[in-house]
């Protein structure tokens, strides 16, 4: 039999870590591995299955895009990537869009986009303010703006004007703000980050700065798109609409497609300003279009908003039985639990054993992700297990 474990530790780089599972197939929101045992997916890419593995609707796609056409360059028009703008216009408030493949490159663009416009509409102002603990990738820009030291330091020097300040603090960002300022760039709920909810009125207040300062709200919603908390995008949860929007992840359910947004004033590129190769190319852009119109039409988000709340409910009373949890904190469906000690391999781990896939955003918490379209009885199965799980590592004496 195959040892794939030992060519993964000859040939492939240490870059990052990995669970012990060899996936090799996946259906709706159950994984199988090499050995034929089977778990329910609470981890989802993370974030990114949001049709489930192997959505009828993605495959189908799939299959008849690629007998039509698989890839044709930007420098030509094509049907799905066009149809997919216009269903994402007509259901944002953004006036344009361009698309990439990762959540870094839509996150790339957008900061492109926002120094194009400081320097033509705001004297060169240059500087962008972003969270401390944010995640917006690993692209040299992408780990700049993020707020995860380590995840920079051994690439220095970075480059230029980023300043960081703690999420949820609207006057650490007024204090931030300088003449050189054009645009404030955050998670609207930080993920990587140990899904962070910032307080009700925060980005409302976040968007009267920018009108009163003249500087533009960038909001990374390559997390919390596409549905993920309950509503299309997550920025319609505090009713403060950012300049610039940037997706990943969900929106291509699984292929790599992403894309940026922007309102009119500030979509200031022109001809020559940008581009990708691969970026909105007929057969990921198709998938998009088929991913989005399912969760538009199906008021997927709706059906998010009614399952966040059995897991709001149930990961509260987790916390009022268990000493060692001290927090659930989320939306929809991306949630994390906290523990009061750095449990969260161990927790990630023993649901693995029991068929549940987590994964441990932070060493004291784990990260529940499943798909959008998990169904009620998936959903009760997956939280049974994580329940018992968190239980056994501690008495519940509360
Ligand atoms: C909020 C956010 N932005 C950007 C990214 C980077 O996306 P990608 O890995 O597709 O480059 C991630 C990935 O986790 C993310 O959570």
């Amino acid at each position: 039999m195959t040892d794939w474990r030992a060519k993964e530790a000859k040939y492939f780089m240490r870059a990052g870590r990995r669970m012990d599972l060899l996936a090799v197939r996946g259906e709706g929101s159950r994984l199988w591995d090499d050995q034929g045992k089977s778990y329910l997916d609470f981890f989802g890419g993370p974030a990114t299955i949001s049709l489930g593995h192997s959505h009828p609707v993605i495959v189908d796609a799939l299959v008849d895009q690629a007998k039509q056409l698989i890839h044709v360059s930007n420098q030509f028009y094509s049907i799905p990537q066009l149809q997919l703008a216009e269903l994402l216009i007509e259901n944002s408030c953004f006036d344009r869009v361009y698309f990439m493949n990762s959540g870094a490159e839509a996150n790339e663009g957008a900061l492109k986009l926002a120094r194009k416009w400081g320097k033509e509409k705001k004297s060169g102002a240059y500087e962008i303010i972003a969270a401390e603990n944010a995640f917006h990738g690993r692209t040299l820009q992408a780990v700049t703006a993020g707020g995860t030291d380590r995840y920079k330091a051994p690439f220095a020097p970075l480059p230029e004007g980023y300043v960081h300040v703690p999420f949820n603090d609207v006057d650490a960002v007024k204090r931030a703000t300088t003449s050189k300022t054009v645009a404030i760039f955050m998670e609207p709920i930080q993920g990587e980050g140990g899904i962070n909810v910032p307080d009700d009125g925060y980005f409302k207040a976040l968007r009267a700065w920018c009108d009163e300062q003249n500087i533009l709200l960038i909001l990374d919603e390559v997390q919390t798109g596409c549905g993920r908390t309950g509503e299309l995008f997550a920025y319609q949860l505090y009713g403060a609409e950012p300049d610039i929007m940037t997706l990943g992840k969900g929106i291509g359910g699984g292929v790599p497609l992403s894309a940026f947004l922007a309102k009119e004033h500030c979509a200031v590129f022109t001809p020559g300003d940008h581009g990708t190769t691969y970026g909105g190319e007929p057969l990921t852009t198709r998938v998009g279009y088929e991913v989005m119109k399912y969760i538009i039409d199906n008021d997927v988000p709706a059906k998010v908003k009614r399952n966040g709340e059995t897991v709001r409910r149930r990961l509260e009373s987790l916390v009022d039985r268990c000493p060692h949890v001290n927090e659930a904190r989320g939306k929809g469906l991306m949630w994390a639990v906290q523990f009061t000690s750095d449990i969260g391999e161990r927790v990630t781990n023993a649901a693995l054993a029991a068929g549940l896939i987590v994964n441990n955003v932070r060493p004291n918490a784990v990260r529940l992700a499943p798909p959008l379209t998990i169904s009620d009885e998936e959903l009760e199965e997956g939280l049974a297990i994580l329940e018992h799980v968190i239980e056994s590592e501690a008495p519940p004496v509360k």
